[in-house]
């Protein structure tokens, strides 16, 4: 078995946590882990297989020697830092939004387009987390009924924001407990207080009104699903949320599909549990440390009962959305032989 030498760009943050943890898990052939991240933390220590690794600040130079890149530092650093990766020969699975409607490089979710694989010229992008979760299921359910239209509505945890995003929602909670909500606490991280509110703005608002964060669903299902013009539509709320993120979602078919045929067809794919039972619905603590995308309230849309369906859809953000996507990635490469694949996209970007 080839044994390779992985870096973990963001070794210190949330996802950068997790892809190490889930490495682990999975047994994944690491030779040599080089954990990567600020000059902020650089010298202090991470765990892998019960060993301490010491982080290294990221230069370009971090990446000589390197066969696996798992970025996860955000996009201005991936913009820097990825080219100069793949340029040493290395292949970068990228979590950051910076190169995912790249024309040149791969949007792959693992189970729904792995094909997407072989085209790789040194850069993969893993898509956003919220887009992620439902790439499995609209798959399967495009085969089934052809999506004809889609409207998503998200329900995002603090953790889809980071370390600092988690930290100021545990702080501003407690704040607001021990003032016996007389204030509402800080707003640093977030755009508003997010302890008992919510707030309809992730990343920042483009000229026709949406944020990023919707954007981001519409361009990135498209692409992956490889379905153009598809109609789809985003709502992207954050709650005071830990971990895990929820979406409603509703679909009109191009033909008839009853919830009866969507639990069959759902149940068939590995990466998706279907619970059942209206009463059995998947929360966001449930999902948090799992690794299926939770789907429940699978039902007829009243209004277009033909063709329409509603279903609720959750998934732990951090591990499905970003850190098992990425590790599973890597385990393709390794399997299909295209981890040494240097690639002309450092030179394009
Ligand atoms: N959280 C999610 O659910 C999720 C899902 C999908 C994708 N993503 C994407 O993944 C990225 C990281 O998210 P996160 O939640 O893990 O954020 P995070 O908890 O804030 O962690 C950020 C990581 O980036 C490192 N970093 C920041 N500036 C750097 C620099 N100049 N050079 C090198 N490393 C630097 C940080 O290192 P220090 O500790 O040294 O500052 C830390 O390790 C973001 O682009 C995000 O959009 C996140």
């Amino acid at each position: 078995m080839t044994k390779y030498t992985v870096a973990v760009l963001g070794a210190t943050g949330l996802v950068g946590q997790k892809i190490m943890e889930i490495l682990e898990e999975r047994n994944f052939p690491v030779k040599t882990l080089k954990p990567l991240a600020s000059s902020r933390t650089a010298g202090e220590t991470v765990m892998f297989q019960g060993k301490p690794y010491i982080v290294e600040e990221a230069k370009p130079e971090s990446f000589e020697g390197v066969d696996i890149v798992l970025a996860s530092a955000g996009a201005g650093v991936s913009e820097k830092l990825v080219p100069e990766a793949v340029k040493r020969g290395a292949v970068v699975v990228d979590n950051t939004s910076h190169f995912r409607l790249h024309e040149d490089v791969p949007l792959v979710v693992a189970g729904v387009n792995d094909e997407a694989l072989k085209n790789h010229q040194g850069i993969i992008a893993n898509p956003n987390c919220s887009t992620m979760q439902l790439m499995p299921v609209f798959k399967k359910l495009h085969e089934i009924g052809g999506l004809q239209r889609v409207i998503v509505s998200t329900y995002q945890s603090a953790s889809g924001a980071g370390k600092e995003a988690m930290d100021e929602l545990r702080e501003v909670t407690k704040e607001v407990i021990a003032s016996d909500f007389k204030t509402r606490g800080k707003a640093e991280v977030f755009q508003h207080p997010l302890a008992f509110n919510l707030i309809p703005h992730i990343d920042k608002f483009m000229e026709d009104g949406y944020t990023k964060e919707e954007f981001k669903v519409v361009a990135e299902s498209r692409k992956i699903l490889g379905l153009p013009n598809l109609r789809i539509t985003a709502t992207a709320v954050r709650v005071p949320v830990f971990v895990s993120h929820s979406e409603s979602v509703t679909i009109d078919f191009e033909r008839p599909v009853s919830p009866e045929q969507a639990v069959a067809a759902l149940k068939t794919v590995p990466e998706v549990t279907v619970f059942e039972r209206p009463e059995d619905y998947p929360t966001p603590q449930q999902a948090e440390g799992t690794d299926p995308v939770l789907v429940g309230r699978i039902r007829r849309d009243t209004s277009n009962p033909e063709t329409g369906l509603n279903m609720w859809v959750v998934a732990d953000n951090l591990r499905i959305g970003a850190a098992l996507n990425a590790v599973k990635l890597a385990e393709a490469l390794d399997r299909m032989g295209l981890v040494r694949k240097t690639g002309k996209v450092a030179e394009a970007v």
